[in-house]
């Protein structure tokens, strides 16, 4: 399905980022990895990289190959992690790097945004999100304190904004074809889980119950596969819940269905 494809994975050495690529290769596609840390797979290409760092990024897309088909946005920081560097490694360095790829991208590549269900209350933060549209890395540490964003709100900010920036972007490079959607997961078994647990503590909980069980990695990566590949040409700004049904959930009980 993905036979002949090259796809840029970023987080590739651990969790969602390291499944989609067994996933991914598995169906026959080529696999540039990149992390911060070496990856414990074997990969076609892997370049280290930190995603806070403009200069990082601009190092890597300086390697890159031309005619990639695909980019999948994985690498990301828990809630745990100090507000700034969160909102530079979830947004600021996600849309950098993808500006920076989308000139090394072919005709008609799929673009796939790691958010998450912490983002499904964009909602409620639309004059915070417009003004991040032109944050750049310098600026995160004044945006936060300007917009009081501390501790595991961070997280939620950097998901609700992504998922709404894939919406914008669904089909910006419209003339080359290349389209970009998100994924947005409920809890899943990774490294990171015990920082959700640590962060909203009784809510994850909650969520365990509601779902049986956490989403496992394997449960995600096919649905990242999917969006990769040609069988989802049609779908452009869709942000798909892979949550075991933890967003239609929320939705029922706020609605009173
Ligand atoms: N685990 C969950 O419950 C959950 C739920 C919803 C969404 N997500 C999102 O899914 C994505 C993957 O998370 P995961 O659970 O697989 O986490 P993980 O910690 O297992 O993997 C994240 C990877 O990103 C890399 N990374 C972090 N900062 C980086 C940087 N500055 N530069 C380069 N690489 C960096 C890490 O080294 C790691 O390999 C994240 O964006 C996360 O926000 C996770």
């Amino acid at each position: 399905m993905l036979q002949g494809k090259t796809l840029l994975i970023t987080g590739v050495s651990s969790g969602m980022g390291e499944e989609t690529a067994r996933v991914v290769k598995a169906q026959g596609a080529k696999v540039i990895g990149v992390d911060l840390n070496p990856p414990r797979i074997q990969v076609d290409q892997f370049i280290r990289a930190d995603l806070s760092s403009k200069a990082a990024i601009d190092e890597l897309a300086a390697r890159l190959p031309d005619g990639i088909n695909g980019l999948a946005n994985i690498a990301g920081l828990p809630p745990t992690r100090p507000a700034a560097q969160v909102v530079l490694v979830n947004l600021v360095g996600l849309k950098y790097l993808t500006h920076q790829v989308v000139p090394k991208l072919a005709d008609n590549a799929s673009i796939v945004n790691l958010a998450s269900l912490a983002g499904a209350g964009w909602v409620d933060s639309i004059p915070v999100i417009r003004d991040s549209e032109a944050l750049d890395f310098d600026g995160v540490d004044v945006f936060c304190k300007k917009h009081g964003i501390e501790g595991a709100r961070s997280y939620f900010f950097t998901k609700e904004a992504l998922i709404v920036w894939t919406m914008q972007n669904r089909w910006t490079w419209r003339d080359r074809g290349i389209r970009m959607n998100s994924v947005s997961p409920g809890p899943v078994e990774t490294p990171i889980l015990k920082d959700f647990v640590e962060t909203l503590g009784a809510r994850v909980e909650e969520d365990m119950r509601v779902m049986d069980r956490p989403g496992r990695t394997t449960d995600i990566a096919p649905v990242v596969a999917f969006l990769l590949s040609d069988g989802s040409g049609w779908l452009r700004g869709t942000n798909l819940a892979a949550d075991g049904g933890m967003h239609s959930y929320i939705i029922s009980q706020r609605h009173g269905f």
